[in-house]
């Protein structure tokens, strides 16, 4: 059994350590997951005006969370909240009211960040969101990442065995947790 895993990147920068977090946790994920981006920065900020009638932006979004088995957030935090093009795409995806699209979804988050914090305050502002849409997350590992240039090679590669091994170990657990949660929950 394959599980599909929409990702999400919170960042929209073209140098994003997150994305290079992203690339490097899909390289140490267990080959049993399937990794698909799902992209938010061409969304226009969301309005309930849209809800009869959502642009093919959004409804590309809902459709991509739809065909995924779970959700991974690999964010940075800013401002010591969740960026604002990430919380724009939950905002999207998360309605038309009655029509959330993460109602019961496995999910998992993580991030980086340069400080010695490693985005801490957005998993926290992240979860609370993500508990509010009813998704079923990963509590346990935590993944707090103080990002250091040269634990990671330019292809991705995770250079630094320790660091390779705890998010080789974070990823492990996320896949048990896509199969406990479906065993229960089966997506529709
Ligand atoms: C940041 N940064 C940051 N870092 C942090 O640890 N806590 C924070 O609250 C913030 N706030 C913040 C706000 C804004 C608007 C920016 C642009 C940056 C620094 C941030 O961690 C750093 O820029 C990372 O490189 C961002 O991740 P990406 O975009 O490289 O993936």
């Amino acid at each position: 059994m394959t599980y599909r895993v929409g990702y999400f990147v919170g960042s929209l920068s073209s140098t994003s350590i997150n994305r290079r977090l992203s690339q490097a946790l899909i390289s140490l994920a267990p080959e049993d997951l399937e990794f698909t981006e799902i992209p938010i920065g061409d969304l226009a900020l969301y309005s309930p005006d849209f809800d009869g009638d959502y642009p093919p932006e959004a409804q590309a979004l809902k459709d991509a969370i739809a065909g995924s088995d779970a959700v991974l957030f690999v964010t940075p935090e800013y401002n010591r909240s969740i960026p604002g093009a990430l919380k724009n795409a939950i905002d999207w995806a998360s309605r038309p009211y009655g029509q959330n699209s993460f109602d019961h979804i496995p999910a998992a988050v993580i991030g980086a960040s340069v400080g010695s914090l490693g985005t801490a305050l957005a998993q926290q502002s992240l979860r609370a969101v993500l508990s509010f849409c009813n998704a079923r997350q990963m509590t346990a590992p935590e993944a707090y990442v103080h990002f250091r240039a040269e634990d990671y090679a330019d292809d991705g590669t995770v250079t630094d065995e320790g660091t390779a091994e705890f998010l080789r170990g974070f990823m492990a657990e996320f896949r048990d947790h896509i199969q406990r949660v479906l065993t229960v929950l089966p997506r529709p």
